[in-house]
């Protein structure tokens, strides 16, 4: 995977969009057709690899010695993979506790794990600090980079448009910090804007009921995020990459739910690990649990009989089971 040629063809990551026809019959949802944009494809796995691939790129491109970001596992993992193409030193801070971390993946990529006594947030403010000591690029959520998470995140939307052929009636996104929900919600005003689409999709964000920020502050109705009492986090081996005691986009979150007429859906772990089930089981698809909520969080807003059109759920890979 080392050389230049092989990492200027990653730069255009792009991934696949499936018709869930069996699952959307199974969920009674026939009469709007349902897909999943399968983030799975990328070579982590995940979605974090379109942010992943940018900050390394930009890192490299400015000369910086390393570049460094908190993560509960697949960004982290993500960031190690790109960093190893690139030849660019990747230093990872890691909640020490968390289940899916990862780590040995990163490591295996060369990446410099840190353990943090502490949770996600914990773990973004020690790396944002030793970026700011060290001069290293900092690659965290909400950092000074944030807007080059943004605008690769932003990519989905015109994959998505271009694959339809339209924006679809709405879009679920699985959602801890929301910086994945900006970056889509931004593709899409940006593509209605240049007259590409017909529609901005109505967001809709898929997170756990234990806990996080961003659905605590659309569960009050306000456009601003709520503190959230880090006792009333729970963190599980399922709920990981969506627990939030701060989401570190919230604001602007908020405020792309608002707009586009969106919806927040919270989900127990059971229910996750079961989507993720039916999905392996009726379409084939190997789904983390977490990234799941979105195809149930595309149920809940359909059940209000609001849904006009196709609806795409944002899915990711790397199952594990528990053992
Ligand atoms: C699989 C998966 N889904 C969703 C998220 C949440 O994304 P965001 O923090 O951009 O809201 C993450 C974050 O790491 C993730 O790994």
């Amino acid at each position: 995977m080392e050389g230049e040629d092989s990492s200027s063809k990653l730069l255009s990551l792009s991934t696949p969009l499936y018709r869930l026809a069996s699952l959307g019959k199974l969920l009674q949802l026939e009469s709007h057709p349902l897909f999943a944009k399968w983030e799975g494809a990328n070579p982590t796995g995940t979605h974090k690899d379109r942010a992943a691939i940018s900050h390394v790129a930009a890192a490299k491109r400015d000369g910086f010695g390393a570049v460094t970001a908190g993560t509960c596992g697949n960004y982290g993992a993500a960031l190690a993979y790109y960093a190893k193409l690139y030849r660019v030193k990747a230093v990872i801070y890691v909640p020490r506790l968390y289940e899916n971390s990862r780590v040995a993946e990163m490591k295996r990529y060369g990446a410099a794990v840190i353990p943090v006594d502490g949770k996600y947030e914990d773990a973004v403010a020690l790396s944002a600090q030793a970026a700011r000591e060290n001069d290293w690029y900092d690659a965290n959520p909400g950092g000074p980079n944030d807007h080059t998470s943004l605008a690769s995140y932003s990519r989905i939307a015109y994959e998505i448009a271009a694959q339809l052929g339209d924006a679809p009636h709405a879009i679920s996104i699985p959602v801890g910090n929301g910086t994945t929900l900006v970056g889509v919600y931004l593709g899409f005003l940006q593509l209605y804007k240049e007259g590409c689409t017909t529609r901005i999709p109505r967001i809709v964000a898929a997170t756990t009921a234990h806990a996080n920020q961003l659905a605590a502050s659309w569960a009050k109705g306000s456009l601003e995020p709520v503190k959230l009492p880090a006792s009333e986090v729970r963190e599980t081996w399922v709920n990981e990459p969506l627990a939030a005691v701060e989401s570190l986009n919230a604001h602007e979150a908020l405020k792309a739910l608002h707009c586009s007429g969106g919806e927040v859906y919270v989900f127990e772990d059971e229910e996750m690990v079961e989507a993720a089930l039916a999905l392996k089981a009726v379409e084939g698809i190997a789904a983390l649990p977490a990234s799941a909520a979105s195809i149930l969080a595309l149920k809940r807003f359909a059940s209000l009989g609001e849904a006009e059109g196709p609806l795409v759920a944002l899915v990711t890979g790397r199952w594990r089971a528990r053992r």
